[in-house]
């Protein structure tokens, strides 16, 4: 089975990338989060740095673009292609409310002739440039019912694979997935379908495969994935237990590439406290340590109980 990493903003940057790859793998595409081409500048230095191939050896990396006007995307392409990227992610998903506000993200997808415009000319540059545009969706902005329109429409184009997030704007990332209009996905699109939402255990994995009555391949993980880094490994059958020393040697290995591009202590940690917010739920019972953890402003304070308290030995 194929297993993709979903893109987290904030999270799964160039740092993360390298650490996770190196010490687990087994990640079939790496998704960059956003770019956000402008007017004056399709990539900017600090986005470029996050995609640029030197910071991005040894394992497959989609670049993701979030706009709603084709020539921002376009030219954003051209250089990632420039870079040898030969797949594309387009952001139809982000529920941000400024982002919406601007018309992008899940924003763009209740404005269906602009998007069929939009589209038009992507994969029209797509086609002459030969590179691999995939989507990103939600169902809709509004009602999960706008998915059959959008569905029909992302039918049309040569979409390379179609990663659908079976929510709505509304429900950001809260709630049951809307399985029913991911099970309408696989009868109806034409594109490769992906799967992405709430795959948090290989639990998770069998009962979402099994009420769709199909193995969910490739899939799309991305909370699961932070909050249990062995999860990509559990679902690929190499063990069926959290590997710790693996964990610790993920958790070090973040810590102090960060620390090498960051300071002072506090911008490290609140790096650091994002990801304790999704890696607490290995750590049951130890709630008094992660609210210390989640509290340290100097490296001391921190490390004591991530190597003391939480028995991560240094
Ligand atoms: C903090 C955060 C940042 C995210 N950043 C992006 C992003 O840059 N691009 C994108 O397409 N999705 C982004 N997402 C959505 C995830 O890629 C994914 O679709 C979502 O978390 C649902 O999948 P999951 O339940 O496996 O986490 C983000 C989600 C979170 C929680």
């Amino acid at each position: 089975m194929k297993i993709y990493f979903a893109p987290l903003e904030g999270i799964t940057g160039h740092i993360f990338r390298n650490a996770y790859n190196e010490i687990y793998g087994h990640i079939d595409k790496y998704f960059a989060p956003f770019i956000s081409p402008s007017e004056k500048c399709p990539i900017t230095p600090r986005e470029r740095k996050e995609v640029t191939p030197e910071n991005n050896q040894g394992f497959c990396l989609v670049p993701q673009i979030l706009t709603c006007r084709s020539e921002h995307f376009i030219e954003g392409a051209r250089e990632l292609q420039a870079m040898g990227y030969k797949e594309i992610n387009l952001n139809l998903g982000c529920p941000s409310g400024t982002v919406c506000a601007k018309g992008k993200g899940a924003g763009f997808l209740p404005e269906t002739l602009a998007l069929q415009k939009f589209l038009d000319d992507i994969y029209s540059y797509a086609g002459s440039d030969g590179v691999k545009i995939s989507i990103k969706t939600r169902l809709g902005y509004f009602n999960p019912d706008e998915f059959y329109d959008l569905l029909d429409i992302f039918n049309k184009y040569p979409v390379s694979e179609l990663i659908v997030h079976p929510r709505i704007k509304s429900d950001f990332y809260k709630g049951e997935p809307r399985k029913e209009y991911y099970a309408y996905a696989l009868e109806h699109s034409k594109c490769p379908l992906v799967y992405n939402g709430n795959i948090f255990s290989a639990k998770d994995y069998e009962e979402y495969s099994g009420s769709f009555g199909t193995g969910l391949d490739p899939v799309m993980l991305g909370r699961g994935l932070i909050s249990d880094p062995s999860l990509a490994d559990k679902l690929k059958g190499f063990t069926a237990e959290t590997d710790f020393a693996k964990f610790k040697r993920l958790h070090d290995t973040i810590y102090h590439e960060y620390q090498k591009v960051m300071s002072p202590d506090i911008n490290v940690l609140y790096k650091m406290r994002e990801l304790w917010s999704y890696w607490q739920t290995l750590f049951d019972g130890k709630e008094r340590d992660i609210k210390r953890l989640l509290k340290a402003k100097k490296y001391e304070e921190y490390e004591d109980v991530v190597y003391h308290g939480l028995l991560l030995e240094n």
